[in-house]
């Protein structure tokens, strides 16, 4: 294989020591050696104009210009190419100082130190050239990393303007929902003349849809509030075993209706935590609400375990359970899973999720499929 060709630029001032450089280069078989002599650091800076070499060797003691001064001025000239320095015998500080000024390695001029030049290019070519690409790579992940904030800015731009735009739009609703629900509940008593039995059923299911209109109106803009950092909570040391008992109550009927049991494993005293009522009250809906929807057959059990310094809260369910790759998804905003069939939005646990990290605490769920779920979340007291 034909040998790589290295360009070599040696200055030196000793015509003895430059000759025996040449004939050991010669002979050395990693590179095909082409070296340019020269005597002073002038000369150097003169030939250095072009720029076609690939390693520089410059005697430290030369006349005139010595080699510091010679390697400065190169080095302001933003020449990328390795200088290794010939230095005179034990000045170590010398050579401290050569590398500060960006010499890449130093040889002293020990007895036949030109046998080791063959091996101080190869070391320095290695070395140089890594350097090189690690420098290449660090620019290109700059670059990238420069590209991918640009994007995530942008990214984040859109996804503030689509939320700013859906609080707009679930406020423009909720006042035109407000007045139709009046006017209708006007009518329903009877306000606008007599209303007849048929019309009534009519009234009920529109009542239904409304009513779950202005929930969702509601939770987007509960949604919204949060993401946009504007949720305040109104926090007091509340009773959360009372608080879940409350929630529990009003869905008795529903579970009832369902035939499904509805249980609860509560320590014997109040647990005292510090939290936003609303909010709080809101989770125990979300959950349970949940829980109670997706099961058909079995209970519902929420549990509260006293930690220290924390309340967990579990509301199990033999319900049809959320299958593991999904089990992060249900989290997110409009993820509905197994419920197709059944009413809801899917922003129901997104908004309890807020609501807990608005706490401080954390939720997760425990579910196989077919075998009923488990949402746990544990909050500071
Ligand atoms: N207890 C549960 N058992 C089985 N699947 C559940 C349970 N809770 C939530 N899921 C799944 O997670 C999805 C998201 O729940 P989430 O409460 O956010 O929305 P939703 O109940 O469908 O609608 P919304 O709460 O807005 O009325 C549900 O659609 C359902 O697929
Ligand atoms: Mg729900």
């Amino acid at each position: 294989m034909a040998k790589e060709k290295l360009r070599v630029l040696l200055v030196e001032d000793n015509p003895i020591d430059a000759m025996i450089v040449k004939k050991i280069l010669q002979r050395d078989n990693a590179f095909e050696y082409e070296v340019v002599h020269l005597v002073s650091g002038e000369d150097a800076l003169l030939k250095l104009e072009n720029w076609p070499y690939d390693i520089m060797l410059l005697d430290y003691n030369l006349p005139k210009k010595n080699g510091l001064e010679t390697l400065k001025e190169i080095k302001a000239r933003n020449i990328e190419m390795p200088i290794v320095m010939i230095t005179g015998q034990g000045d170590e500080q010398l050579a401290v100082t050569l590398i500060k000024e960006g010499a890449f390695d130093y040889l002293p001029k020990k007895e036949n130190y030109q046998d080791s030049v063959p091996l101080m290019i190869r070391k320095t070519m290695m070395e140089f050239r890594a350097k090189l690409e690690r420098e290449k790579l660090q620019k290109e992940i700059a670059l990238k990393k420069e590209e991918l904030e640009k994007t995530n800015a942008k990214l984040m731009e859109l996804d503030r303007m689509k939320s700013d735009f859906v609080a707009n739009v679930a406020h423009e609703l909720k006042t035109p929902l407000t007045i139709i629900k009046g006017n209708l509940d006007n009518i329903n008593q009877g306000f606008a003349g007599e209303v007849r039995l048929k019309q009534k059923e009519i009234l009920g299911d529109v009542f239904k849809i409304i009513n779950r209109l202005s929930r969702l109106v509601n939770d987007l803009l509960d949604l919204s509030k949060i993401e946009s950092g504007k949720m305040e909570l109104n926090r007091e040391g509340l009773d959360i075993v009372a608080l879940a008992g409350e929630v529990i109550k009003t869905f008795e009927t529903l579970a009832d209706g369902k035939k499904i049991g509805l249980a609860k494993e509560f320590p014997e005293k109040a647990v005292t935590v510090n939290a936003d009522k609303d909010k709080l009250t809101q989770v125990f809906i979300n959950l349970i609400g949940n829980a109670v929807k997706f099961t058909d057959k079995g209970s519902v059990t929420v549990r509260i375990i006293e930690l220290q310094g924390e309340v967990q809260v579990e509301i199990q369910d033999t319900g049809p359970g959320i299958p593991q790759d999904q089990a992060d998804k249900i989290f997110d905003k409009f993820a509905r899973v197994v419920a197709e069939k059944k009413e809801g939005t899917g922003l129901g646990l997104p908004i309890a999720k807020d609501i807990i990290a608005l706490h401080k605490g954390r939720i997760r769920v425990e579910s196989q499929s077919g075998k009923g779920s488990r949402f746990i979340f544990i909050m500071p007291k």
